[in-house]
């Protein structure tokens, strides 16, 4: 019977040649069809991966990492990661702000960017945040990212400003039904 091969694999020969096999995700519709998502407990494996996931993608970058006393304070907060198959592939912190929840840390893998994976997890936290009673949802977007909440359609708030040493702005959806 013919074995199948993983979706994302590796083979060495003797030549020394090794050659990888990769699923690649196209469309947003595959991705979304394939993405689930998942509350991850403080401090669990998924945890430290999303904590790894969101180092590499948004403070490495600026040449920061998460400080002891960030993450002690994520006790309190609601982690959420999305899977395709094994990988987590994109990852979110939710933090309860009075009638509002605030979202951050917002960060998809390198190679999964651009998928609509990143829509679909602020889908998955707004439902969330619908569903524990808050009327809306709020970021701190950093200026490359305002294009995708727009595109999600959270709307502007006031003026723009730093956050570890680059521009924000405040964004904000409204999710009472
Ligand atoms: C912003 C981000 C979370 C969106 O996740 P995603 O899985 O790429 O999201 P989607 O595929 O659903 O959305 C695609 C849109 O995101 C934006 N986008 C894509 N790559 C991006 C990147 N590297 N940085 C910022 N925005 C990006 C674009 O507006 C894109 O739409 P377009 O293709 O029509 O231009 C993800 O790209 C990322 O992790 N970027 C780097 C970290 C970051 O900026 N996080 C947000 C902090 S506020």
């Amino acid at each position: 019977m013919k074995k199948e091969r993983p979706k994302n694999s590796s083979q060495s020969y003797k030549s020394g040649l090794v050659q990888l096999h990769y699923e690649i995700i196209e469309q947003f519709t595959e991705a979304q069809d394939k993405i689930h998502f998942k509350l991850v407990d403080y401090g669990s494996a998924d945890y430290k991966k999303a904590v790894a996931l969101r180092e590499e993608i948004l403070r490495k970058p600026l040449g920061l990492c998460f400080t002891q006393e960030e993450l002690e304070r994520e006790k309190e907060h609601v982690h959420i990661a999305g899977f395709l198959g094994q990988e987590m592939c994109t990852t979110a912190v939710l933090v309860p702000d009075g009638d509002a929840m605030k979202m951050q840390r917002v960060a998809s893998k390198a190679q999964f960017q651009g998928k609509g994976i990143g829509s679909a997890l602020i889908r998955f936290c707004e439902e969330y945040a619908k569903e524990h009673g808050f009327k809306s949802i709020y970021c701190h977007a950093r200026d490359t990212a305002v294009r995708f909440y727009l595109k999600n359609h959270y709307g502007l708030e006031g003026e723009p400003f730093d956050e570890d040493g680059i521009p924000h702005r405040k964004m904000r959806k409204l999710i009472t039904r």
